[in-house]
Parts: structure tokens; C-alpha cells; sequence
């Protein structure tokens, strides 16, 4: 049986943060009726896998199975290619307890240095699950490739924007006007192969 999601479904979006499950409702356009884990009082699973797909089917899997409901969870970060990869899955714990993306900003710049390498190039990384809760799930990876670049640049956009050149461009993220890093940001793309995948 293909997995397709119906107009008007009611998803739980696994996430406890309402700006990320109003995000996820307007790239839905706004097709189904959403709630997120926080509201049903779900607790959050730990993000044991080392990649984002097994990251973003975790979530979504214990959400589906704790209420019941399709889930849609996503997980995203940016790896850094000198860097091996780093932070990838571990972009958000780099800004510490406190989520200072100051400090993970520079952290990048120093393991730069250390690394002593001249490659710059990095992409961010989204991947979104949606898991039914007999079962079976769907996950796709969306990708925007670019270029490091410091001191950090602009105030517009979140977490490691301000130092991420996108591909063709010359502004970073954080200098962007929004909706053209929508346009071509990892999380657009993903969405656009989930749309693909589901619709
Ligand atoms: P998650 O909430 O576990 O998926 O954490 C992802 C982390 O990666 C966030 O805390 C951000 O710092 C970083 N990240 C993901 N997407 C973006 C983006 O579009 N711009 C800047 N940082 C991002």
C-alpha cells in the first residue's frame, strides 16, 4: 500500500517548540490540522542516532506511538567539511546549555584553525520523518551547500546563518532577506521531497 497523507489530517509535530510547528504548517500550506508534542504533553526522546535521518525517525516514532497520530518530526544542522562533518548532529549541543550560537560560531572558527585547513565549504542538513503509529515511516534529506565565512554577517536569520554563504551568492543566511533562504534552504528542499513522496 503506498503511504499518502489526506487532506485534513490530524499530524502531531514532534516538537515542543511552537515557532518550529508554525514553520512546518505554513511550508504544509496549511493542509492539515497540526499539533505538536508539547501540547499533548509528550516527552521528548533523547537524539541518540549519528545521523539526521536516524534522528528525525526517532522522533517521529515515538511520537507516533505515544499518541496514536501520524507524526512529522525533522532534525537539521550544519557539517563542516574540513571538519569532517562536525558539528552535523551535534549542531545544537555545540551552543551549549545556554544555546549561545555565538559560542558555536567561534568553536567552528577555532576547530577551523586547528584543523589548519583552507577548505571552507559546509552544508546544512534537514531530514524530515513521518511515521504512522502501526508502523511504517518515510524519511527524505533536503541539502544546501556553501561556504564558511568570518566574522559572522547579519541579524535576520538563527543558529550558524550569519557565517554560511549559500552557493551562487554572496550575502550569508543571516544577511538574507527570509524568504529567499526559503526558498533554497535544506529544509525547503526536504519538504519539496516529502511533498514529492506524499501528497
Ligand atoms: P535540531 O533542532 O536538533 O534539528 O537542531 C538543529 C540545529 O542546527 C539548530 O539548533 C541550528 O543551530 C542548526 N541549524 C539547523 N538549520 C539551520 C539553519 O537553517 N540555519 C542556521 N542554523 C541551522
Amino acid at each position: 500500500m503506498a503511504l499518502k497523507l489526506e487532506p485534513g489530517a490530524r499530524l502531531v509535530v514532534a516538537t515542543h517548540n511552537p515557532g518550529k510547528a508554525r514553520e512546518l504548517a505554513q511550508i504544509l500550506e496549511n493542509r492539515f490540522e497540526l499539533v505538536t508534542a508539547g501540547e499533548l504533553g509528550l516527552s521528548e526522546p533523547d537524539e541518540t542516532e549519528q545521523t539526521f535521518v536516524g534522528n528525525a525517525l526517532l522522533k517521529a516514532r515515538a511520537a507516533a506511538e505515544a499518541s496514536g497520530l501520524i507524526a512529522l518530526a525533522d532534525d537539521s544542522g550544519l557539517s563542516v567539511a574540513a571538519l569532517d562533518g562536525q558539528p552535523g548532529v551535534y549542531s545544537a549541543r555545540w551552543a551549549g546549555p545556554g544555546r549561545d550560537f555565538g559560542v558555536a560560531m567561534r568553536k567552528v572558527e577555532e576547530r577551523l584553525e586547528e584543523a589548519d585547513s583552507r577548505d571552507l565549504s559546509a552544508w546544512f542538513t534537514c531530514a524530515l520523518a513521518v511515521a504512522w503509529p502501526d508502523g511504517p515511516a518515510v524519511v527524505v534529506e533536503g541539502r544546501a551547500d556553501g561556504t564558511l565565512s568570518f566574522p559572522p554577517r547579519g541579524t535576520k536569520g538563527f543558529g550558524y546563518d550569519p557565517i554560511f554563504i549559500p552557493e551562487g551568492f554572496s550575502e550569508t543566511f543571516g544577511e538574507m532577506d527570509p524568504t529567499a533562504k526559503d526558498r533554497m534552504s535544506h529544509r525547503a528542499r526536504a519538504f519539496e521531497k516529502l511533498k514529492a513522496a506524499l501528497l
